[in-house]
C-alpha cells in the first residue's frame, strides 16, 4: 500500500503541544509515513514538549538565537523548510496556528507546490497589529492553505467570510483538548518543589503567564504593578509565575517582584504535564496566552485575559474567560472581585468547553486520508 507522506512542521511551545497528539496519531496509523521537522524557534520550551510526548523529530533546523527578529526567524524557516521539503517530497505539509514558523513553513510548501494543511485555522481578531504578528501570520497562511482545520464553527465562519471554499474547511475541535485530556490527572504529584510547598487549600493562588509582543513595555509594567497591588490588598493571595524564556520578560519580572519572593513565586517554564495540573488546582488564571484561553474552559477555571482583544470569543461566551485589558486599575478591580465575591467567582466556574471533545486529531487524520488515498 502506498503511504501518505505527511510532514508536520512546528517550532514553538504552543505549536508543539497542539501538534504532538496529532503526530502520535499519525505515527500509529500505517496508512501514513509521518515526518516531523522542528524549526526550534524555541529551544528549551520545545524540547520539554518533545520529551514529554516522546517525539523524535527527523529534522531539526535549530534556528533559535537570542535577540533575533521576526525577519531573522522568517529567513531561516523559509530556507530551512524548503531544503527539507526537497529532500522528503511530502504529499502534504501540516503547520499549526500563527507563529513565524507557521507562515514561513507554509510558504516554503507553497513555493514547492506541496499542499498545506493548516491546523487551528480561522482564528481572527480583525486587528492586524493585535496580536502581532500572529493575526497577519494566520491570515497569510490561510491564503496558501489547501485543507483548513478549524477548531470551531466561528472559525469556519471567519474563513467563509474571506472567500475560502466551504468544501475545504473542516470543523474538528482544537487539538489542545486532545493534549490536555492526556495529561490532567486528579492525583498528579508535582515535581517542581515550589509547587509542592504551596498551600492550595487555604490560599487563593493566582497563576500568571505573559509573553505577547504587544504587551512588551508599558502594558507589561501595568500588569506587574496590578499583581503587586493585588498581593498587598489580599493577604490570602499568592502568585505563581512560570516565566517565559524571553529574557526581556524575565528581567522585568525580577526587577518588579524582587521584594515579594514569599508571595510571588517566579519559576522556570513548567513541563506541560505540570502546568496543566497546576491550572486545574489554582483559584484564578491571569494570562495573555492564546492556548490557556482554550484549556481553562475545559477545566472550568476562571481566566482573566490580559489583552485588549481576543480571537477566542467562544471562551468569553462560555463564561470562563473575561477580557481584563492591560490597564492597572481595571485589572485590579476585576481580579479583586473574583478573589472576594464568591458569586462573581462561581459564575465563571461552570465547566462549558467550546473547544472540542479530545478527538480532533483522529478527525484530522481521517480527513487527510480521504483527500490523499
Ligand atoms: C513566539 C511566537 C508567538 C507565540 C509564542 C509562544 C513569533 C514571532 N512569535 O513568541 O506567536 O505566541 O512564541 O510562546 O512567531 N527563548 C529561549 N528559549 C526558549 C524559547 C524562547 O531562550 O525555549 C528566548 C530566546 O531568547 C528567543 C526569545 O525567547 O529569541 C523569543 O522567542 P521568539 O520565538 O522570537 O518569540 P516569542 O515571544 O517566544
Ligand atoms: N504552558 C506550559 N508551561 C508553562 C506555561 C504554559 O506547558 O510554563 C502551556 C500552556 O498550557 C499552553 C501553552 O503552553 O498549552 C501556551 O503557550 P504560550 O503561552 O507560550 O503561547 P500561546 O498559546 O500564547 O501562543
Amino acid at each position: 500500500m502506498k503511504k501518505i507522506k505527511v510532514m508536520s512542521v512546528f517550532g514553538t511551545r504552543p505549536e508543539a503541544i497542539k501538534m504532538a497528539p496529532l503526530v502520535k496519531v499519525l505515527e500509529n496509523d500505517e496508512r501514513f509515513d509521518s515526518i516531523v521537522c522542528v524549526t526550534a524557534q524555541h529551544r528549551e520550551m520545545l524540547d520539554s514538549v518533545l520529551k514529554m510526548f516522546k517525539i523524535k523529530p527527523q529534522y531539526d533546523l535549530n534556528i533559535m538565537a537570542h535577540g533575533q527578529t521576526i525577519v531573522d526567524i522568517s529567513n531561516k524557516v523559509l530556507k530551512g523548510v524548503d531544503e527539507i521539503i526537497k529532500i522528503c517530497n511530502p504529499h502534504i505539509v501540516l503547520v499549526h496556528g500563527d507563529t513565524s514558523t507557521t507562515f514561513n513553513a507554509a510558504l516554503a510548501a507553497f513555493y514547492n507546490k506541496v499542499p498545506v494543511g493548516h491546523i487551528e485555522a480561522g482564528l481572527r481578531s480583525y486587528d492586524m497589529y493585535s496580536p502581532f504578528p500572529e493575526e497577519g501570520n494566520r491570515k497569510l497562511t490561510g491564503v496558501i492553505t489547501t485543507l483548513h482545520f478549524a477548531p470551531t464553527k466561528t472559525n469556519e465562519e471567519n474563513l467563509l467570510f474571506e472567500g475560502i471554499n466551504k468544501e475545504k474547511i473542516y470543523v474538528t475541535g482544537n487539538t489542545v483538548i486532545d493534549a490536555l485530556l492526556s495529561v490532567v490527572d486528579r492525583n498528579h504529584v508535582f515535581e517542581e518543589i515550589v509547587l509542592n510547598n504551596i498551600d492550595f487549600e487555604n490560599k487563593k493562588i493566582i497563576l500568571l503567564t505573559t509573553h505577547r509582543r504587544e504587551n512588551w513595555g508599558d502594558p507589561m509594567k501595568n500588569i506587574f504593578n496590578a499583581i503587586i497591588e493585588l498581593v498587598n490588598r489580599n493577604k490570602d493571595v499568592e502568585v505563581v509565575f512560570p516565566m517565559h524564556k524571553n529574557p526581556s520578560i524575565r528581567e522585568l519580572a525580577y526587577k518588579y517582584f524582587n521584594e515579594y519572593k514569599q508571595r510571588i513565586h517566579l519559576i522556570e517554564p513548567l513541563e506541560y504535564v505540570e502546568f496543566a495540573n497546576l491550572m486545574a488546582k489554582v483559584h484564578l488564571i491571569m494570562t495573555d496566552s492564546g492556548g490557556i484561553q482554550e484549556e481553562a474552559p475545559a477545566l472550568g477555571k476562571p481566566v482573566m485575559v490580559l489583552r485588549t482583544e481576543t480571537e477566542r470569543p467562544e471562551a468569553v461566551e462560555s463564561g470562563t474567560v473575561k477580557l481584563a485589558g492591560v490597564e492597572k486599575d481595571r485589572i485590579v478591580n476585576v481580579a479583586d472581585k473574583l478573589i472576594n465575591d464568591k458569586k462573581a467567582y462561581e459564575s465563571m466556574t461552570q465547566s462549558a468547553n467550546p473547544y472540542g471533545d479530545g478527538m480532533a486529531c483522529s478527525r484530522i487524520v481521517e480527513i487527510i486520508a480521504e483527500n490523499f488515498m
